[in-house]
């Protein structure tokens, strides 16, 4: 299974995870994530718009595009053809986690407890997402699954934000954290790209002092 993008990933240290009511939304969310100095994103399929969201990002070819919230193998397909470079899921699906070996596309599927950490490493997957990070154990909980599963990364994910970042960032098995907080639903519904811009250039200055 490709890896490559989680170490992209961790490059950037942080996925903004975005929900689009509106196909017409993903061209200046793009444009407002690159101006702000993070090409990165997990378009969720939380809507209907997210497949054509996820074509308008990728078509522009300077953002990591990635699909999130997927839950079936049929979203997987979706996701995959309209050209998102990695899957995340919020659990560990065995459906979703195969479908995506059969597309050849890195998954990121969710786990936050030692049982699930270990089905996703049978699975094949070491790069997990851990959500809701923040009640799952947070930080601490990151740690204590780190000594019996050295070889896996975390990316934390759900209630994560400027304030507490970098306690995630600081752990050397996150890779990155993801969040909503640079793309709040409603600077997207009223078209305030420069809020998002900002906000996005604010959480990369964070996370480069996080480091
Ligand atoms: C996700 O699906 O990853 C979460 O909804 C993001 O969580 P947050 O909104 O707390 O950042």
């Amino acid at each position: 299974m490709p890896v490559g993008i989680f170490e992209e990933l961790g490059r950037h240290r942080i996925v903004p995870v975005v929900v689009l009511d509106d196909a017409g939304q993903a061209a200046p969310l793009a444009s407002a994530l690159v101006e702000g100095g993070l090409p990165v994103a997990e378009v969720t399929f939380r809507t209907a718009a997210a497949a054509d969201a996820i074509r308008v990002i990728a078509a522009r070819g300077d953002v990591l595009v990635g699909a999130g919230t997927v839950l079936t193998a049929e979203q997987v397909d979706a996701a995959v053809a309209a050209g998102a470079g990695y899957i995340v899921s919020p659990g560990l699906s065995r459906a979703v986690v195969e479908r995506c070996a059969h597309h050849g596309v890195p998954a990121l599927p969710g786990a936050v407890t030692a049982t699930e950490v270990q089905a996703a490493l049978e699975l094949g997957c070491s790069t997990l997402k851990f959500f809701p990070a923040g009640t799952s154990g947070g930080p601490a909980a990151i740690r204590a699954l780190a000594a019996p599963f050295g070889q896996v990364r975390f990316v934390p994910t759900g209630g994560v934000g400027a304030a507490n970042l970098a306690d995630y960032l600081s752990i050397p098995v996150v890779v990155a954290v993801g969040g909503s907080w640079m793309v709040p639903r409603a600077a997207i519904a009223s078209g305030d790209w420069a809020t998002i811009r900002d906000l996005t250039r604010a959480a990369v200055a964070a996370a480069a002092a996080a480091v």
